[in-house]
């Protein structure tokens, strides 16, 4: 797919003031600090399109972008980040669960996980509550420039291996680095693809 615009359209934390559902819909989710809007610039070859930070925390809110006019990104806040309050955290989630049980157009969760990281038990929690509760998602690995070949495989490996346990079939994958821009054509192709299933 090419990527011929790219537009901000609002922030909110109420799903009611989200844009109309009336096109396909792609939120990106996992925790802060992980890649989520540096992931969206990278897709949409826009530098500064989504708000990044060397520091968690940075997304806060519901952030809509439009793509080609025809289909929405969503950027969505870090979950699991410590320093923000204990009441902040649970207003964060309140409106973040509504918004994805909700959200009439959302055809897929992209829940992102860092691919250093050995198996985390706050990703692997969050990805059970999308089961149960009917939530398509797919596993989106980020940041795979970090580490050399054989560990990024290995902790990999252990994610599936521990998604196994839970689950019958694992969830389509993909993996990719904001940095070296891999695993671009392949998100592309999926959302194209999903589109075409939007009613
Ligand atoms: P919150 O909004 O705070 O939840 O964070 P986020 O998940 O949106 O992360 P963000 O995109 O702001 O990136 C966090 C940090 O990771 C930034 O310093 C990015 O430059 C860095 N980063 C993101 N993706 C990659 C990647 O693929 N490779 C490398 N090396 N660094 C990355
Ligand atoms: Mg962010």
């Amino acid at each position: 797919m090419e990527i011929k615009s790219a537009k901000f359209l609002i922030s909110s934390t109420d799903v009611a003031k989200c844009p109309a559902p009336l096109k396909p819909e792609y939120a990106f989710i996992g925790r802060s600090n992980v890649g989520k809007s540096s992931l969206i610039n990278m897709l949409v070859d826009r530098k500064d399109l989504a708000k990044t930070s060397g520091k968690p925390g940075k997304t806060q809110l519901i952030n809509h972008f439009g793509i080609n006019d025809t289909w929405y990104l969503v950027d969505l806040p870090g979950y699991g980040y410590a320093k923000v309050s204990k009441e902040k955290r649970d207003t964060f989630q309140a409106y973040i669960s509504e918004y994805i049980l909700e959200r009439k157009n959302l055809l897929c969760l992209m829940v992102l996980i860092d691919s250093r990281l050995e198996p985390q038990k706050i990703d692997l929690e969050f990805m059970d509550w999308c089961g149960e509760k009917n939530v398509p998602f797919v596993m989106v690995f980020t940041k795979i420039d970090k580490l050399s070949k054989k560990k990024i495989a290995d902790n990999i490996a252990h994610y599936k291996e521990e998604m196994g346990k839970h689950w019958d079939a694992l969830p389509e994958c993909f993996y990719t680095s904001a940095e070296k821009k891999l695993g671009r054509e392949e998100l592309l192709g999926f959302i194209t693809a999903t589109n075409k299933l939007f009613k």
